[in-house]
């Protein structure tokens, strides 16, 4: 049972799967609208690989994309699907999806996402188009995912706030940031935002190492500190870190700050919602933009 691979193609699905991240709705809309500029049809698939296998198809538009390039979340919504990790809730999405003549696939989502696309493609033929979609900014193949720059964003902001509070009381902040098994976000978020450490799961840091870059700045007058700590970082997550290091470090009052799902959502950046394009090249007086 495969698809057959001569037909052309001329009603696309598209879904979003796994954690959401703030530009999915961005990369929906363009998705739609470049089909129906190329005059292939499309429909939404709901809640990602679960409405695949429970059948939720819907007709889109252009006009079913009006007003959400600027929105968080997805239209579509999402779910993380253990029954598409069984041969048996596969065999029923392609069912499901050559009864609603979809001859290919747009998935929105992250490295399950495209996990779960290559085995169904290697299983029933049909053709997918995986599209980065993740805040962990963790898939192989491309230096951005949609989400990630927002997430990033929304970490610094946060950061930038602990910040003011941390300097008024003289006080040493731990703030964790999500990522799963990646420190992209901490990296870039602890950069960003100055803080004194990052604890990356990519790096192991002993609790000796940690401590002497904070005794260090508190001989050098420094009256608060942040350290950044990633969600995966192995030395047990913020709470627990903090309190082994209040345990040998008493120069500060000690506070953790957990950012959790709020880098899930929000208005999407630019950056998120266009890519690194659209650039202009004023000087030859043209301009490419990379969605329809
Ligand atoms: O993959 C995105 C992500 O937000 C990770 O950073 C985090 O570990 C995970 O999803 C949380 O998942 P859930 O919202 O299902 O608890």
């Amino acid at each position: 049972m495969v698809k057959d691979q001569n037909k052309p193609i001329k009603i696309i699905g598209v879904f979003t799967s796994g954690g959401d991240g703030p530009g999915m709705n961005a990369c929906i809309r363009a998705v739609v609208r470049t089909a129906i500029y190329h005059n292939v049809q499309v429909t939404g698939i709901m809640r990602g690989y679960e409405g695949m296998i429970d059948n939720e198809f819907i007709p889109m538009d252009a006009r079913s994309v009006s007003n959400i390039i600027h929105r968080g979340g997805t239209i579509l919504k999402t779910a993380r699907c253990p029954r598409f990790f069984e041969y048996e809730g596969r065999k029923k999405a392609y069912e499901n999806l050559m009864s609603n003549n979809i001859d290919g696939v747009v998935a929105i989502g992250g490295d399950g996402t495209f996990t779960g696309a290559e085995i169904f493609f290697e299983e029933f033929g049909v053709p997918m188009i995986g599209t980065p979609g993740t805040i962990d900014n963790d898939l192989f193949g491309t230096d951005y995912t949609i989400g990630y720059d927002t997430a990033v964003n929304t970490a610094i902001e946060a950061i930038d706030k602990i910040r003011d509070t941390a300097a008024a009381h003289d006080r040493l902040f731990f703030v964790e940031v999500m990522g799963r098994d990646s420190g992209c976000i901490a990296l870039a978020a602890g950069i960003g935002g100055g803080a004194e450490y990052i604890l990356l799961p990519e790096r192991d840091t002993t609790l000796d190492q940690l401590i002497e870059v904070l005794e260090r700045g508190a001989k050098n007058k420094k009256t608060s500190s942040i350290v950044v700590v990633a969600e995966g970082e192995h030395g047990g997550g913020a709470y627990k870190i903090a309190e082994k290091v209040k345990e040998k470090f008493k120069h500060y009052d000690t506070k953790v700050t957990v950012l959790g799902h709020v880098q899930r959502g929000g208005s999407p950046t630019c950056f998120d919602r266009a890519g690194k394009s659209p650039w202009c090249c004023c000087g030859r007086g043209f301009a490419w933009w990379r969605v329809a």
